[in-house]
């Protein structure tokens, strides 16, 4: 640890680096106390985001390997659930910074200039590393333009455009996800199998012509009993079954990584598909845990500020209400709507290959 001793003259304050971490607040007297609170909570997340840019990147890469080794995807859990906890944390925390009133946010705002969270690097960092992609931001915002040129002012904001750069090059963790549940065997064929293709076809073409069987016979019990606007539930049928079948067939060709997570999330009950579909939760709870976390920001924005513009030159706080609509797992999301009741999802074919006996 440096100048902070050998293990047995070490104190609390020299592990932690209290010293030197609690001189970073604010100078005694130079700020007020609604100041010292608004610099606190900002800091904290930041500790957070540290945090979360760590799990985070222990978690890509572990799904990242090829093949992942089995007894890898728990600790992949781990790391997403611990995010997840830390995003619940924090979107608690918001409600401290709500004990300051609009006036006396006031009364310093006009020391953070342009300074906001809209240039927290931290959390570009780690939308990157979730996958969070240029042209999905809202309103064709790309942070990366304000840290380019911000680059100009030195070596250490060249650094974080750097980083940022490279986070952008790399794997993400969505990327790495969606390749890992591409090789899910499906109907007990293997990923690369010869055969395989015509298995996975056979599978996505039963599903679909079941989804649409479904769709038809509520259809019919609606017009059974006279019901309303049935020219309208038509036109719904009619575009809920083009869009099932386009998310399975984009581009006229099968997407083995949608079938294959359509697969894990229809026979979810499977022993072998216990930590995939795990691992699915666990992103999925991530990404709510987020949109929550952005949503009540907006709403303690709103208390203290109203519709003011933000200070980074966003319109505030409607640009952070569309913020929470960000889905970085589309396809996760995507494959809800297309999945059929237990009872008319294809017959599993290949039983045992996934630990399941029937007489068990
Ligand atoms: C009085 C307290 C706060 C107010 C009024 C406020 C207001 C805003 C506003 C208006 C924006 C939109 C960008 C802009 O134009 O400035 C924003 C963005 C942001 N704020 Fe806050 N904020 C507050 C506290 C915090 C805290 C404590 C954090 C913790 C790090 C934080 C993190 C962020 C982040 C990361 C963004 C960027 C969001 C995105 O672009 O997706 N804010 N904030």
């Amino acid at each position: 640890m440096g100048d902070y001793g050998d293990s047995e003259t070490k104190t609390y304050g020299d592990y932690l680096r209290l010293h030197d971490l609690l001189t970073l607040q604010g100078e005694e007297g130079t700020v007020s106390p609604d100041e010292m609170h608004f610099i606190i909570v900002h800091q904290t997340f930041e500790l957070w985001f540290k945090q979360i840019i760590t799990e985070l990147t222990e978690a890509r890469n572990i799904l990242a390997q090829v093949p992942v080794p089995e007894d890898d995807v728990p600790r992949a859990v781990d790391h997403l659930s611990r995010t997840t906890e830390i995003f619940r944390l924090m979107a608690n925390q918001w409600t401290v910074l709500e004990t300051l009133t609009p006036q006396g946010f006031l009364a310093f705002r006009d020391e953070l200039g342009t300074a906001s969270g809209f240039e927290s690097f931290q959390m570009r960092e780690f939308e990157a590393l979730l996958g969070l992609e240029v042209e999905d931001r809202m309103f064709g915002v790309d942070p990366l333009m304000a840290f380019r040129k911000l680059a100009e002012r030195g070596e250490e904001d060249q650094r974080v455009l750097d980083r940022l750069e490279a986070r952008i090059e790399e794997d993400s963790l969505y990327d790495s996800l969606m390749r890992w549940i591409e090789r899910t065997p499906i109907m007990g064929s293997q990923f690369g199998d010869e055969g395989d293709n015509d298995v996975v076809e056979g599978y996505i073409r039963a599903h679909l012509e079941s989804h649409r069987k479904i769709g038809e016979d509520a259809l019919e019990k609606m017009e059974s009993v006279g019901g309303r606007g049935e020219g309208a539930a038509r036109e719904r049928l009619d575009s809920a079954n083009a869009s099932a079948s386009s998310f399975l067939i984009p581009d006229g060709g099968i997407s083995r990584a949608r079938a294959g997570l359509l697969f894990i999330e229809s026979y979810r009950e499977l022993p072998l598909l216990t930590w995939p579909r795990r691992l699915i939760d666990a992103f999925v709870e991530l990404e709510e845990s987020m949109a929550k976390w952005r949503h009540d920001h907006a709403r303690m924005v709103e208390r203290i500020i109203g519709k003011r513009a933000g200070t980074g030159g966003t319109s505030g706080v409607d640009y952070l209400d569309a913020t929470a609509r960000y889905r970085i797992f589309k396809d996760l999301w995507e494959v809800r709507t297309i999945l059929v009741k237990p009872q008319d999802r294809p017959e599993l074919q290949n039983a045992e290959f996934y630990g399941y006996n029937a007489e068990s």
